[in-house]
């Protein structure tokens, strides 16, 4: 079945360009109403300017779907409060929200000022954060919503230069758990996005050959689908160049210890037992690793979980 966003309202953030803007365009292609919110700064996070929102939401029109442009900072809470009652005073309603906007401020950590480390998590985390706060109570209230954060490799698996900003990105993989725990009886979806795709963010990183091959558009069918009714719950998905897969967040089995045995040494010993990916395993929730650990020590002092 076509998926559709036919009466759907939709904040992008961030969407004046790169990513975010091709995220408006293809989720209005397919029948959503979108705010298209950009800050209009440069990639540092230097500046504002209304013009690219408003170029993307005209965009938008010109192709016969509906759009209005915002000009919210993410970390500005009044200014996206005002953003989400703009969205409800225009369409009554707040289905999905794309907490894409972002900066980078790229320096080793040796070089990084707290400046820097700041305004980066500020625009990804507390941006996301702030957005997310805003549409909550909406999607509650209508028993639905659909959030995609955009998080980064940098963030799941590190990249040099970026402790800023991998920090923000893996923040939000947090972030992601926890709601979608907590929006689960409302039917809010919760995911996060991991894109790779040639934007002003990732100009100078390879070749313009190469940098053809990992255009925008290739990241938005992974968008659309976390974004749709049918979005797998707390799903990280990566996409790029063509290529999609899914990142996971896992733990081996591990060893339990006697009390005697529970020394660093034993540890160093039994390193590779513990470290077995054989064993690899999701847990859903805090409660589920922690309850692994504790029914062995339960049975080991004869306790039943159970009462
Ligand atoms: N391009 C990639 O390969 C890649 C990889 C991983 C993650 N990402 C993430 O994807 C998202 C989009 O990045 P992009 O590559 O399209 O870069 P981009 O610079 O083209 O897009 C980011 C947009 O966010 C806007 N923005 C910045 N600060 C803002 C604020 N405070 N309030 C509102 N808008 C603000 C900018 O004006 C810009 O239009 C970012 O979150 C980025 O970290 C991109």
């Amino acid at each position: 079945m076509a998926i559709r966003f036919d009466e759907r309202v939709a904040i992008v953030t961030g969407a004046g360009g790169g990513l975010g803007r091709t995220y408006a365009l293809a989720l209005a292609a397919r029948g959503a109403r979108v705010v298209v919110n950009d800050y209009g700064g440069s990639v540092n996070g230097a500046g504002a300017s209304s013009e690219p929102a408003e170029r993307v939401a005209a965009e938008i029109r010109a192709a016969g779907g509906e759009a209005i442009a915002n000009g919210a900072d993410v970390t500005n809470l009044a200014q996206v409060r005002d953003m989400a009652a703009q969205a409800i005073a225009t369409w009554g309603r707040i289905d999905i929200l794309v907490n894409n906007a972002g900066i980078l401020r790229d320096a080793s950590f040796a070089k990084m000022t707290p400046e820097s480390f700041k305004a980066v998590v500020d625009v990804h985390l507390l941006g996301s954060a702030y957005c997310t706060l805003a549409a909550w109570p909406h999607m509650r209230a209508a028993n639905y919503g659909r959030i995609v954060m955009v998080s980064s490799t940098s963030g799941v698996y590190g990249n040099f230069g970026q402790s800023n900003y991998g920090a923000a990105k893996m923040g939000l993989v947090g972030f992601m758990n926890v709601l979608s725990i907590e929006g689960a009886k409302n039917n809010i979806g919760v995911s996060a996005l991991i894109p790779t795709a040639a934007t002003r963010m990732t100009e100078g990183v390879m070749s313009e050959k190469l940098r053809d091959l990992i255009d925008p558009a290739a990241v938005a069918p992974a968008l659309l689908l976390l974004a749709s009714e049918e979005a797998p719950r707390r799903a990280i998905l990566s996409a790029g160049a063509g290529g999609y897969a899914r990142t996971y967040v896992l733990e081996t089995e591990g060893v339990w210890l006697k009390a005697g045995d529970r020394t660093p040494e034993t540890l160093a010993a039994r390193l590779a037992e513990i470290s077995d990916k054989s064993t690899l395993h999701e847990y859903e929730t805090a409660a589920g690793q922690a309850g692994k650990f504790l029914r062995k020590a339960a049975a080991d002092a004869g306790i039943s979980l159970t009462g």
